[in-house]
């Protein structure tokens, strides 16, 4: 595996494989990588000639009182696993490298529709900054296809709406969401969360696996079936910020015609904010 930190060098090592037409594939990151980051490195391993991955904590994503200072970094370990499951290029860039020396001035990507609401709602300008990196990312790497979790599936879905609009031609994929045994959706930020705290957040999961079940066996009374889910969550402790059941595409609240659906929960649990989600069909 390569691993470079200037644009121009990656630009300049992944011109001849463009050149001999071969498939190129990226996979971005913030680093602290866990199974969930691999199935996407594997899943891209499997579906193109050359693996780009990029680690980079992207402050632009972040809001004034969020973790920037403390997200997790363990970055021998991440290339480590990133060898082992098949990467060829790590593209690992300080922040002046992507924004200059004043991030104030950057221009910004701003996805409308998608982004109201939700994380859009509690993490202010959170999806503009992921917008606008992934977008610079696209436009350093220039791949042919570029792998997302689908634990964050407004993001997913952000992105592949700026993809069709900005009319870039790369094929956007989502990949499945990694569980603990539990249940609960691997994500860098568990490493937050204390022994009680992880006994806990596994609910968050058996309530989407509950509701989804509900549906699929007739039930449509959705508000009322968010509503209870929220109060199961709340007298468990746990802080519930939104559990929506969803049309899949578009994220407005489901409504009895919509046949792909998506529950979207978060939930805070002490300094931790989980997400998660399940997407299902109905039967036509
Ligand atoms: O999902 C993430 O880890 C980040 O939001 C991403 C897509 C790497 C952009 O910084």
């Amino acid at each position: 595996m390569i691993i470079l930190s200037k644009v121009s060098s990656l630009r300049d090592a992944l011109e001849t494989h463009r050149v001999s037409k071969l498939n190129i594939s990226l996979v971005p990151t913030m680093g602290n990588l866990h199974q969930g980051h691999l199935k996407l490195v594997r899943a891209a391993r499997k579906n193109s000639d050359i693996v780009v991955c990029s680690i980079f904590v992207n402050p632009l994503q972040f809001g004034p009182n969020e973790d920037l200072e403390n997200y997790p970094k363990t970055l021998e370990a991440d290339e480590d696993k990133l060898r082992e499951a098949g990467c060829d290029f790590l593209f690992l860039p300080e922040v002046e490298e992507i924004y200059g020396t004043s991030m104030e001035e950057q221009t910004l990507i701003r996805v409308p529709g998608i982004t109201d609401g939700f994380c859009g709602t509690s993490r202010p300008g959170h999806f503009d900054g992921v917008a606008t990196i992934v977008c610079k990312l696209f436009n350093m790497v220039q791949p042919n296809s570029a792998f997302f979790g689908l634990k964050d599936y407004q993001q997913f879905l952000t992105i592949k709406k700026l993809t069709r609009d900005l009319s870039l031609d790369i094929s956007i994929e989502g990949v499945e969401i990694e569980r603990n045994s539990e249940g609960l959706a691997l994500s860098s930020r568990n490493s937050y969360l204390t022994a009680e705290e992880l006994a806990l957040a596994p609910l968050i999961y058996e309530n989407l696996m509950e509701v989804s079940n509900r549906v699929l066996q007739g039930e449509r009374d959705f508000r009322d079936l968010e509503k209870s889910a929220i109060e199961i969550l709340k007298a468990a402790g746990l802080h519930p910020e939104y559990f929506s059941i969803c049309n899949a595409e578009n994220l407005k609240a489901a409504q009895q015609e919509d046949n792909h659906l998506v529950i979207l929960a978060a939930t805070k649990l002490s300094i931790c904010r989980l997400i998660d989600n399940i997407r299902f069909t109905l039967p036509q």
